[in-house]
């Protein structure tokens, strides 16, 4: 989603603003620019598309400058056009401002400025920010931008710079995340710590009520009042990515096939270090997860555990819509939020709720000192470092590795297992690594499925119990990165109308990775071969593969960790089908890696 940058310092701005856009592009955007301040002016630079377009229509200017912002835009409000890209400038050209979230009274604000004699150039709700900031300028540039962001509605991150005070950038943030560096002789604003050089830095997150105002001397925190506010540094998880894909030709597959590794690691993991207490722990009388897309699928992986295991009531809801319905949050309830990035809109909104509302709450990220994690009253870091490509794989079953493990803990604590019987579940997990590492060497075979699928417009996922949740993941992996309409659906459930869509030849992905579901899935498979369906199953049963039209063998494993090894199965099947339309893995269209609005 929408990226900020900002410099300040004695270096010229141009190639920092470049670089760090260059890193945030993971994010997901349509088109990027760049403002410079110089010599009393502004020198801008926008271009619709790729990064790679604005780097070359920058060449035809100097940009002298040292203190600049810039952005990646997703559009929300107009277009992905050029004159829609930020940085957007005041109509008299002396305030620059680049802007991630949205501002909700857009619509309002803009109809006050026109009958002001302000006209406008684009379609974003972005643009009436500078424009405030012209309307309220009478000399002091802190001033008009402090009594601009309190007309503002909704979620904002903004950095926004002046003529009128050169090397000076002003920031701002409410629901958006937006972090700020202080270094020598630099400054630095970013929406993700990524964007930061490698660089000795104080890191700084810019809260809602807070103001930060950078210099090359330094960075000034007041609160909305004008007042000085001291504020700590914080850790955050800082390392080169940018064209680190250990050989591999996409991110994506680079890490896929980090997973193993990272699955070994997690399962060293001790959750006695769980800053939950263990009060809580004993006392908690159900849980309710939030996430959105694969982190939600994590959830109802965790839902069957916590169940299953700890004997937890449990309740997955999507972020997005969990305020919506009047959710019942009662004392000794405990509210986990799954999320890679930890800066989703919508879980941040439905977690800052629960937490309102009085609930305990843990988070499960894999982003170190993102938002959910320095909110919640305990976190659980799923540690898979940096995922760049957009579709999720490792950080997904980090998710649900460790959230197998924090119901293995409950169940201990809660009395529901002896620890012997959790010393044997851990030894069985412990094997988990090796046999997802027999499943990435499956590759080959995996590819060739992907090339029967590549050219199909419709294709069903199905599986029984936590198979069932594993083809959602399944199908929502193949439809974001290859474009292909997928329908997951619990096998038993096909009777019940979509078995009406079956035709000569439909293609049904079938999982079955649960014994005791076995003879069951055999049924649902031989319901679709019936009426012509393409059976291909990922299973390590004989019985269910020979019935199948093409088998890919998974490892046996313990009933609760089968479906992790078919996720991987599925993620490579994605992979190699997005590679095999020629498309681009990481970066599929519309999509952002981190979905900062609601
Ligand atoms: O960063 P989060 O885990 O909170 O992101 C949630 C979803 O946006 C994310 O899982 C999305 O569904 C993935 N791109 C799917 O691969």
């Amino acid at each position: 989603m929408c990226g900020i940058v900002g410099y300040t310092g004695k270096k010229q701005a141009k190639s920092i603003l470049l670089s760090g856009l260059d890193i945030l592009e993971y994010r997901g955007y349509d088109s990027a620019g760049i403002c410079i301040e110089e010599n009393g002016a502004f020198a801008l630079c926008k271009a619709s598309g790729k990064l790679e377009r604005l780097r070359e229509k920058s060449q035809n200017h100097v940009f002298s400058g040292t203190c600049g912002i810039g952005h990646t835009r997703w559009a929300t409000h107009g277009a992905p056009t050029e004159e829609n890209a930020h940085p957007h400038l005041s109509s008299d050209g002396s305030f620059s401002v680049v802007h991630n979230g949205i501002v909700e009274n857009a619509e309002a604000l803009r109809a006050m400025l026109k009958e002001h004699g302000f006209s406008f150039r684009s379609d974003t709700d972005t643009e009436v920010v500078p424009q405030l900031m012209q309307y309220f300028y009478r000399g002091n540039v802190q001033e008009a931008f402090l009594k601009t962001v309190k007309m503002l509605s909704g979620s904002y991150a903004l950095g926004a710079m002046s003529t009128y005070e050169p090397g000076k950038i002003f920031a701002a943030a409410r629901e958006s995340p937006l972090l700020v560096a202080k270094g020598a002789d630099r400054c630095f604003v970013a929406s993700d710590a990524m964007a930061f050089p490698l660089e000795d830095l104080q890191i700084y997150s810019v809260e809602a009520g807070e103001l930060a105002v950078l210099s090359k001397n330094g960075v000034l925190f007041q609160n909305t009042d004008g007042e000085a506010i001291t504020k700590q540094p914080i850790q955050v998880e800082r390392e080169c990515i940018q064209h680190d894909k250990s050989g591999y030709d996409f991110f994506m597959l680079k890490e896929i096939m980090e997973q193993p590794a990272i699955l070994a690691k997690l399962a060293q993991t001790d959750m006695g270090k769980l800053s939950l207490s263990d009060e809580l722990v004993q006392s908690v009388r159900c849980v309710h997860i939030i996430a959105c897309g694969s982190a939600y699928h994590a959830g109802l992986a965790g839902k069957r555990f916590l169940e299953s295991l700890a004997g937890v009531p449990t309740f997955v809801e999507m972020a997005s819509e969990f305020r919506y319905r009047s959710p019942i949050l009662e004392k000794g309830d405990l509210v986990i939020a799954v999320s890679q990035s930890g800066e989703t809109a919508d879980t941040i909104a439905a977690f800052r709720y629960a937490k309102e509302k009085g609930a305990a709450t843990l988070s499960v990220v894999n982003v170190l000192g993102s938002t959910l994690a320095r909110e919640a009253d305990g976190v659980l870091y799923t540690d898979a470092g940096p995922e760049i490509a957009v579709a999720t794989t490792k950080a997904y079953t980090a998710q649900v590795l460790v959230l197998y493990q924090l119901s293995l803990h409950l169940a201990e604590k809660r009395g529901r297992i002896s620890l012997e019987e959790s010393q044997k579940l851990k030894e069985k997990m412990k094997k988990l690594p090796q046999k997802a590492e027999k499943v990435v060497k499956q590759a080959e075979e995996i590819r060739k499925i992907s090339e029967e699928i590549k050219n199909v417009n419709h294709i069903f996922f199905i599986g029984r119990g936590a198979d069932a949740d594993t083809a959602a993941e399944g199908a929502l992996k193949l439809k974001e990165i290859t474009y292909i309409h997928a329908e997951a659906y619990a096998a038993g459930e096909l009777k019940h109308g979509t078995i009406s869509l079956m035709e000569e030849g439909t293609p049904v992905i079938a999982i079955a990775t649960q014994k005791a579901l076995y003879d069951k899935m055999r049924s649902n498979i031989q319901e679709v071969k019936a009426r012509g369906a393409r059976v291909y199953a990922f299973t390590p049963d004989a019985q269910i593969a020979r019935e199948a039209d093409y088998a890919l063998y998974l490892p046996d494993t313990d009933e609760h960790l089968g479906s992790v090894l078919a996720a991987v199965s599925l993620q490579l099947l994605s992979y190699y089908t997005a590679i095999g339309k020629g498309l681009d893995a990481d970066k599929p269209r519309n999509l952002a890696k981190s979905v900062t609005v609601e």
